[in-house]
């Protein structure tokens, strides 16, 4: 999580053979927990040819992720928790990544799409001409807060700093989460893609906060509102 950060430009090094094992297995395993279709593309730079990605100052992708739902079913924040876990697995193995909403070639990414499918956004992949740099973050105390106004304990302070870590929406962090007794209350903030920034962020918080003793108070789902 500290490692990441978006990369736009990238050189021309494929994927090894088991790097890209591991993501597509990964993959399986998303779209078997949640219901997504999430595929993996290699060498396919056209999903990023065009002038839109050029103007969002991509370069050279040739991998990306296409978070693909089905139909009438919650698509944008398990793509933000399901994506991030692919990402954060990519940085894992050596690959650097962006999220893109809007600066990709859309109409390419459509033509993998089934008749009953729906495209959320996608994320590039690959081996970066940099490592990116850190993000300015909202301070800690705007993103986290206990509903009683006491003390953090040490689990929540560290969810909401693995949240200050993570990308979101040009950078909006316009997310927050709040602790009620030993729930924690996800909010989506607005913006465009909140609701995708809402499934980042708690993938982040979840390995932050590691196993302490608390609970999701909602589904990450039920704040999803493109269901
Ligand atoms: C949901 C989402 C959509 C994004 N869309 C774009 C995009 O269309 N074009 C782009 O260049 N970056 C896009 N980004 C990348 C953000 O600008 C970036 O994550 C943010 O500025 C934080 O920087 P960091 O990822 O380096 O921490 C997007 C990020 C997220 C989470």
């Amino acid at each position: 999580m500290t490692a990441r950060h978006s990369v736009r430009r990238y050189a021309d090094t494929p994927v090894p053979a088991a790097i890209r094992d591991e993501l597509i297995a990964e993959a399986a395993r998303c779209n078997a927990d949640s219901g997504l279709n999430i595929h993996v593309q290699f060498d396919e730079p056209a999903g990023f040819s065009g002038l839109l990605p050029h103007y969002g100052s991509f370069r050279g992708v040739r991998n990306y992720l296409a978070l693909i739902g089905h139909t009438g079913t919650p698509l944008d924040t398990p793509a933000g928790y399901y994506g991030e876990r692919l990402v954060l697995l990519a940085q894992h193995l050596g690959l650097n990544s962006c999220w893109a909403g809007l600066t990709y070639n859309k109409r390419q990414v459509r033509t993998l799409l089934a008749a009953d499918e729906q495209l959320a956004l996608v994320v590039a992949l690959g081996y970066g001409e940099s490592q990116g740099k850190p993000h300015k973050s909202k301070p800690i105390d705007k993103l986290g807060r206990t509903r009683d106004g006491g003390p953090w304990p040490d689990w929540f302070r560290a969810g909401v700093e693995a949240a200050a870590l993570a990308p979101t929406a040009i950078n909006q962090q316009t997310f927050s989460f709040e602790l009620v007794g030993d729930e924690v209350h996800a909010h989506r903030g607005r913006g465009s893609y909140a609701a995708v920034d809402l499934g980042i962020v708690s993938y982040h918080f979840e390995i932050g906060a590691d196993n302490a003793d608390w609970r999701w108070a909602d589904s990450l789902v039920t704040s999803d509102e493109t269901v």
